[in-house]
């Protein structure tokens, strides 16, 4: 009995300090300023791989061209970085949680279909710039972007088939969406790994030792390397919101497996 009530009284102890120091919950931030600062980052992205492209790597074409490479980078990073970032952070804006969740739903899956459009126009250029005289698929760069690029089409035809199907059963649903969740994640930290290791490898190719070193760090490695930095602090913010417990819908398991 000592021991029960020791124990009850540890616990109370233990309720008692956690309601004094939280340690259990992720430190909340203002939603609207994390907002902007996303916003910005995301803009800042897209311009600098832009500008990278167009000042340092001769700009765009669609022909047989070098120029159609300098799609590749500005497509996958406006596509799979960007806009699928803001894409898997639709359900956090607070207008969302209340009223019905379809027109959430069908936001996210539009905007995850315009990111595979542009991953597949990303993928065509690259591929059309190698043609037949470059090999394909053999560097690390091309076997982690294939991985996310593969999964994220998997994804979309699963969030489909499993949340927006009328017919498709309650049980599936919450069943799939843990799993959903868990490779929404995954896909946004392989496209980090993939647009930072494309642009390492881009910078290796490009700044040989017949025009500035790249160990010499020229501007354009500098620059290249920023954007490879605003990647990084852009995609742990998307993942930083994710995990915030704050801004998820509140929902019971029963209300969303019927929505
Ligand atoms: C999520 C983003 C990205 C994905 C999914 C991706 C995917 C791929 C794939 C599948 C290939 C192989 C094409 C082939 O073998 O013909 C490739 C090639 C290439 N990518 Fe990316 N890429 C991404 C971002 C970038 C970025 C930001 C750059 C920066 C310049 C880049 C630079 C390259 C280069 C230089 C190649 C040719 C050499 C190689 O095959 O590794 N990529 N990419």
């Amino acid at each position: 009995v000592v021991i029960c009530s020791e124990s009850r009284g540890a616990q109370a102890g233990l309720y008692k300090r956690r309601a004094w120091f939280p340690l259990r919950v992720m430190p909340a931030f203002q939603f609207l300023p994390f907002s902007a600062l996303l916003g910005t980052v995301g803009f800042l992205c897209v311009t600098f791989v832009s500008f990278w492209t167009q000042h340092w790597r001769g700009g765009f074409a669609w022909d047989r061209s070098a120029k159609v490479f300098n799609w590749h980078p500005v497509f996958m990073v406006t596509g799979l970085v960007v806009l699928y970032g803001a894409a898997v952070l639709v359900y956090r804006v607070p207008r969302s949680w209340t009223g019905p969740k379809l027109p959430w739903k069908l936001l996210h899956a539009a905007l995850t279909l315009a990111v595979f459009v542009l991953v597949v126009l990303g993928l065509v250029a690259v591929f059309q710039y190698h043609g037949k005289s470059i090999a394909n698929m053999y560097s690390l760069h091309s076997w982690l972007g294939l991985a996310a690029v593969l999964l994220c089409s998997c994804q979309w035809l699963m969030g489909f088939a499993a949340f927006l199907l009328p017919w498709s059963p309650a049980w599936l649903r919450l069943l799939y969406k843990p799993i959903h969740v868990f490779f929404g994640s995954t896909i946004l930290a392989l496209s980090m790994a993939a647009s930072i290791s494309g642009i390492n490898e881009k910078l290796f190719f490009s700044l040989t030792n017949k025009t500035i070193p790249y160990e010499r760090l020229p501007p354009e490695a500098w620059f290249a390397n920023s954007l490879g930095m605003l990647i990084l602090v852009f995609g742990l913010l998307v993942l930083w919101a994710l995990a915030t417990p704050a801004w998820k819908r509140p929902e019971s398991e029963l209300l969303e497996a019927q929505q």
